[in-house]
C-alpha cells in the first residue's frame, strides 16, 4: 500500500497516520518529522531548515525531494509507505511521478481553518516517535508524558498563532492545488491514477480513523 495523506496543517494527518500505518504494516514518512529530527541533531540541513520552518514557509523542493527519494528505497518501504506532509507542491508531486512511484490512494482530510488554530495551540508531541496529543481533545494518559515511553512531551516551535496563520496561507497557495492535481488525475490518465478519496476531518479521532479506513476499503 502506497498512499498520501493530504490536508492542511493541523488536519490530523500525523494522528491518523499512526492508525493507518499500523493497519497496513507500513512506515509513516513525515517530511516534517524528518526535518525536526535534523533540527534537533543540529545537522547542516537542520540549521538551514529551522528558520524556514519557524517562519511557516516551505523548505525548498530540491532538499525535500532528495530526502524522500533516499527514504523510500530503505528496506522497510518494501511493502509500501504513507506520505504525511509530502508532496506539498506540484513539483514535489511531479518528482514522485517521474521517479516511477505508483500510488494506490490519495486521502484528503478536510478540516475548516477556524478549527485548526484551536487544535494547534493544544498540541503536544513526542519528538522521538512523532506521536501527537492534544491537551483537551486527545490527552496523554499522564499529563505532559508520552503514553509509551513516559518521556516528556514538547510544544512545536511553529505552533505559535501567527506562524499557524502563515502556514495556512502557504497551504492555500502552494499545497491546495494538489487537490485538483490528484483528484483530476483519473480523468487525464485513468490507468496510472491513484484512487482519490476525501473525508471530513471533524469529529473524534476514532470517528475519523473509521472514515479513513472505510475510504481505503478496509
Ligand atoms: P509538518 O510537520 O508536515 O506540519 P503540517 O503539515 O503543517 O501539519 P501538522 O503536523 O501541523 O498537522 P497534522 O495534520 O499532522 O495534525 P496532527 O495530527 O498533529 O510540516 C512542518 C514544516 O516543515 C512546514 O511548515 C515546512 O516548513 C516544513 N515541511 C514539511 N514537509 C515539507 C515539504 N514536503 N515541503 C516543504 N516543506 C516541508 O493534529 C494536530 C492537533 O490536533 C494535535 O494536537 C492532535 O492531537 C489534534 N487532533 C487530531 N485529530 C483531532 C480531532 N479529530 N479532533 C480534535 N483534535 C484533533
Ligand atoms: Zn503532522
Amino acid at each position: 500500500m502506497k498512499l498520501i495523506l493530504l490536508g492542511p496543517p493541523g488536519a490530523g494527518k500525523g494522528t491518523q497516520a499512526a492508525f493507518i500505518c499500523q493497519k497496513y504494516g507500513i512506515p509513516q514518512i513525515s517530511t516534517g518529522d524528518m526535518l525536526r529530527a535534523a533540527v534537533k541533531a543540529g545537522t547542516p540541513l537542520g540549521l538551514q531548515a529551522k528558520a524556514v520552518m519557524d517562519s511557516g514557509a516551505l523548505v525548498s523542493d530540491d532538499i525535500i525531494i532528495g530526502l524522500v527519494k533516499e527514504r523510500i528505497v530503505q528496506p522497510d518501504c518494501a511493502n509500501g509507505f504513507l506520505f504525511d506532509g509530502f508532496p506539498r507542491t506540484i513539483p514535489q508531486a511531479e518528482a514522485m511521478k517521474d521517479a516511477g512511484v505508483k500510488l494506490d490512494y490519495v486521502l484528503e482530510i478536510d478540516v475548516p481553518f477556524d478549527a485548526i488554530i484551536e487544535r494547534m495551540s493544544g498540541r503536544r508531541s513526542h519528538p522521538a516517535s512523532g506521536r501527537t496529543y492534544h491537551i483537551t481533545f486527545n490527552p496523554p494518559k499522564v499529563a505532559g508524558q508520552d503514553d509509551v515511553t513516559g518521556e516528556p512531551l514538547v510544544q512545536r516551535d511553529d505552533d505559535r498563532e501567527e506562524t499557524v496563520r502563515k502556514r495556512l496561507e502557504v497551504y492555500s497557495q502552494q499545497t491546495r492545488p494538489l487537490v485538483d492535481y490528484y483528484s483530476g488525475w483519473a480523468a487525464r490518465e485513468p490507468a496510472a491514477a491513484p484512487k482519490y478519496r476525501a473525508i471530513e476531518g471533524t469529529g473524534t479521532v476514532e470517528q475519523i480513523t473509521e472514515r479513513a479506513l472505510a475510504a481505503l476499503g478496509s
